[in-house]
């Protein structure tokens, strides 16, 4: 994995996560270092996002997170600080391996959206950089 300051939008991968199909509804399972390259600390989703809000901005210096339309749809705007991607997840068996160092705002949240996160970390709020100048001039020394 690149290091924070390192990291690329076009590192970023959609991963493929197996279903279990079944007449009666289908399952997906994640392990630790198996379907994901790290170890989940903490689990955390979204929901009840009221029609045209966006969440995010804001990038990580180490967290490492797994991000999951666990319902509906959204769109993930990813952002290295020279170029932007936007990936659209709107599929329980489809997963955004999100490495440190990327901005990223949740926007286009579709009614009844859940956005599942699976992360490397606990919660610390010294591991966010919040403010964007803040990341361009973080990505910008080398
Ligand atoms: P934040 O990560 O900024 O949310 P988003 O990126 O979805 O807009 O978190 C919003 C608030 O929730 C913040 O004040 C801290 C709290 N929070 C926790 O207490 N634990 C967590 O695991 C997360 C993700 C957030």
């Amino acid at each position: 994995m690149k290091s924070a300051k390192d990291s690329q939008v076009h590192d970023i991968e959609l991963l493929d996560l197996p279903r279990v199909n079944n007449p009666a509804g289908n399952i997906t399972a994640i392990n630790n270092e198996a379907e994901i390259p790290f170890a989940t600390e903490r689990v955390y989703y979204l929901y009840d996002i009221p029609s045209g809000e966006s969440r995010g901005g804001h990038a990580h210096k180490e967290l490492q997170q797994l991000i999951v339309a666990a319902s509906g749809s959204f769109t993930v705007v990813l952002d290295d600080g020279v170029n932007k991607k936007s990936v659209t997840l709107n599929r329980p068996d489809k997963g955004l391996y999100l490495i440190p160092g990327i901005w990223r705002e949740l926007v286009d949240f579709s009614s009844g959206a859940i956005c599942l996160v699976l992360a490397s970390m606990k919660y610390e709020a010294e591991d966010y950089i919040r403010e964007y100048q803040e990341f361009t001039q973080f990505k910008s020394k080398r």
